[in-house]
């Protein structure tokens, strides 16, 4: 079994990937360590619990969305490669170091509503190159095709990475020495499944193509299926795409229609975006129900979109009722 720095350093001889892309997402990982230690400890180290502040999305934050952001800048911003940071926690983009190559972009903690409760929360990772000129928000704005690399890692009943180079993706297994440990290498999103996820409590606010897409699979091998569909919903998108990505299934949050801008959820540049070149690193697809999500070119940091991602067949199934 390899480390995590054995894997490096053959990866990237291997697809020829720069010094200093490697050296970012070194220090990403350096980072997670870190929130993994203050997960870990909960209540005994004081990180449970409500912030009192609330971020640009509208949300209230816990303590742990602003510890694990302010560890994430803080690592980041050493690192010579690093031109600049977005976050889900962080109003406007933050300059790093003017000569760096790299742009990075993350949700610190995703999952948050979970963090008191013990259940797995993450957190979900994208690197772009910086274009030439003055770093600004525009410089951000790059399809999700362009991502250069992109992960998570999942504070879980192991903590795990996971992480891709667009060379297939690549699991580690946190050991007790506090090393990861490549556990698995290039899984595969089966391309059919029997297994959905959506939160059914906003079932009246979705759009018609989803309201039928779900009674088909509620319906089971009475219905147009023929065949009869578990449900999973963990509320943290980190986890729902790990167990994806282990067995194959599917993730929706489509667009509500109480949203104004009816465009959904989650987010595009800290969300949907890096945990969709996993998905498609391992042979499945994500889509926001019309497009294809990593084609998509973004029009703001926080811009929110529709998710259906997962096993290819269900996913371009949603697609077609769509049409
Ligand atoms: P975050 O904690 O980063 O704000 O993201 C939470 C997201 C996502 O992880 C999850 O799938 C979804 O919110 C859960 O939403 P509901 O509370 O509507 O189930
Ligand atoms: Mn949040
Ligand atoms: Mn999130
Ligand atoms: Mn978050």
């Amino acid at each position: 079994m390899k480390t995590f720095s054995q894997y490096l350093m053959v990866h990237s001889q291997e697809n020829h990937i720069p010094k200093e892309l490697i050296s970012t997402v070194e220090s990403i990982i350096i980072a997670c360590k870190q929130i993994s230690r203050n997960v870990r400890l909960g209540a005994l180290s004081g990180v449970l619990g409500e912030a009192g502040t609330g971020n640009i999305q509208g949300e209230a934050q816990k303590k742990l969305d602003v510890i694990a952001n302010q560890i994430l800048i803080d690592t980041l911003r050493t690192n010579p490669n690093v031109a600049g940071l977005a976050s889900e926690e962080e109003d406007n983009f933050v300059a790093a170091n003017e000569q760096g190559g790299y742009l990075v972009l993350f949700d610190p903690l995703d999952g948050s509503s979970n963090i008191d409760v013990n259940i797995s929360i993450g957190t979900i990772f994208s690197v772009l190159l910086k274009p030439s000129g003055s770093l600004k928000t525009e410089s951000f704005l790059q399809k999700g095709s362009e991502q250069v690399a992109a992960g998570y890692v999942l504070y879980g009943v192991q903590t795990l990475l996971v992480l891709t180079f667009k060379h297939g993706v690549h699991v580690f297994t946190l050991n007790e020495q506090g090393e990861f440990i490549e556990t698995k290498s290039l899984p595969q999103i089966p391309e059919q499944t029997a297994e959905f996820a959506i939160n059914a409590s906003n079932q009246r606010h979705w759009e018609q193509p989803i309201q039928k897409y779900i009674n088909e699979l509620l319906a089971g091998e009475d219905g147009v299926r023929e065949k009869n569909y578990n449900m999973r919903w963990v509320a943290s998108m980190v986890a729902e795409v790990h167990r994806i990505l282990m067995r194959g299934g599917v993730f929706l949050y489509p667009k509500d229609n109480r949203d104004p801008s009816k465009a959904g959820k989650l987010r595009l540049m800290y969300e949907a975006n890096p945990l969709g070149l996993v998905v498609e690193q391992a042979g499945g697809k994500i889509t926001n129900s019309r497009e294809n999500m990593l084609e998509i070119q973004p029009t703001g940091l926080h811009q929110r979109v529709a998710v259906v991602l997962g096993s290819a067949e269900e996913v371009g199934h949603v697609r077609e009722l769509h049409i």
